[in-house]
């Protein structure tokens, strides 16, 4: 297999702009368009009788996580915890009852997580591990493999792995909302076609590249950056902050847009950008009341969003970044494009090493 740059310049480059063709190969492989139904692998233990997740991982998987948490306990009322595996192992975590662990990891070898799935297994935890790597330490070792297509990712900071493990994510709880009865064939139906859609959506939203890029300086001046988000949107304002730091070594912080005024609001002042993550739906009125209250204190502000939420507050903003409209469940998977744009352009200006920055390991095989 060689794996090369082919026109791009770096290889996250062309790992985010792989993500359409990832996520339908992954997608592929749990969409049953005739049946219109969201499959998962055959199983030998009974999803209906699970009555908690736990959901384990390392950074960029971890969001996914998180994500997975809104997911899963608004469509399959589960409750659902999340933990980054290095807190997990050593908190002595309560498993009883009827647990499903899920490690989220492209490599399969994060050290911390497979800790953590060990962990889980020897107190007699049901399994499953949404992993890249099908040879990994991980894919062997759990009880259901829930495989992500992205193919090897290069790139130091995740982008392709990150949306196929959320598209995965996705399909878990569905399965899950269907298995606890809670999910109409009429709403799966619904879901089938909107993930079928997700490829295109990605497309849409790599179609503002040269927007992303024409901002890029004004991030990248900057000393400090938030990034706002509510919702299934503030794990993704996480990874935004996240993508910035590693990449362009410019500190970024994720906040829930309602937090901002409990801390980071006394940062603001017109030196600090603020990118903010918003599809129109029932909380974007909060949101953007959070970002005018940033912006009564100077802060420019990025507001991506789609159509409707740009023609009720994008005058406002300094730029906007226009998203297609999506439907919540794939909205994370839209969002990652922009976020992960800017963190390259600004990247790509300040002259990192886009690809292997600096202090970072593709695998942390150590603790
Ligand atoms: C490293 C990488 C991150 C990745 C994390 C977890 O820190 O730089 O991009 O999110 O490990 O890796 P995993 O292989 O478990 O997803």
């Amino acid at each position: 297999l060689s794996i090369d740059k082919g026109n791009y310049r770096h290889f996250m480059l062309k790992e985010i702009y792989e993500q359409p063709i990832v996520v339908a190969q992954t997608l592929r492989s749990y969409l049953r368009p005739l049946e219109e139904q969201v499959a998962l692998p055959q199983m030998d233990f009974d999803l209906s009788a699970i009555e908690r997740v736990v959901i384990v991982a390392c950074g960029t998987a971890s969001y996914v996580g998180m994500i997975g948490k809104y997911w899963i306990e608004s469509m399959a009322r589960l409750p659902v915890e999340v933990d980054v595996a290095s807190e997990f192992r050593y908190r002595d975590p309560v498993l009883t009852g009827k647990v499903l662990g899920v490690v989220v990891s492209q490599s399969g070898e994060t050290a911390d997580t497979l800790a953590a799935l060990r962990h889980m297994k020897a107190s007699g935890v049901t399994t499953a591990g949404i992993i890249n790597v099908p040879t990994s330490s991980m894919a062997r070792e759990v009880d259901l493999l829930l495989p992500t297509h992205a193919g090897p990712e290069i790139g130091v900071a995740s982008t392709k792995a990150f949306t196929c493990q959320l598209a995965v994510m996705a399909a878990l709880a569905v399965n899950l909302a269907r298995a606890k009865g809670k999910l109409s064939a009429s709403e799966e139906r619904d879901i089938v076609h909107n993930l079928t859609e997700a490829p295109a959506a990605i497309n849409a939203a790599l179609m503002r590249d040269e927007a992303i890029q024409g901002m890029a300086h004004v991030i990248a001046a900057a000393r400090d950056v938030l990034y706002l988000g509510r919702g299934p949107e503030f794990p993704m304002a996480l990874e935004g902050a996240l993508k910035l730091k590693e990449i362009s070594y410019i500190h970024a912080e994720g906040y829930a847009s309602g937090e901002m005024k409990h801390g980071p609001i006394a940062l603001i002042d017109d030196q600090v950008p603020l990118i903010v993550l918003a599809p129109a739906g029932p909380l974007f009125e909060k949101t953007v009341s959070n970002m005018h209250e940033a912006m009564a204190r100077g802060a420019k502000v990025v507001l991506i969003s789609d159509a409707e939420g740009l023609a009720e507050a994008g005058d406002d903003a300094m730029a906007t970044i226009e998203m297609p409209k999506v439907h919540p469940l794939i909205a994370p998977l839209v969002y990652a494009v922009p976020v992960q744009l800017l963190a390259y352009h600004v990247a790509v200006l300040k002259g990192t090493d886009v690809d292997q920055p600096r202090n970072l390991a593709k695998s942390v095989t150590v603790e």
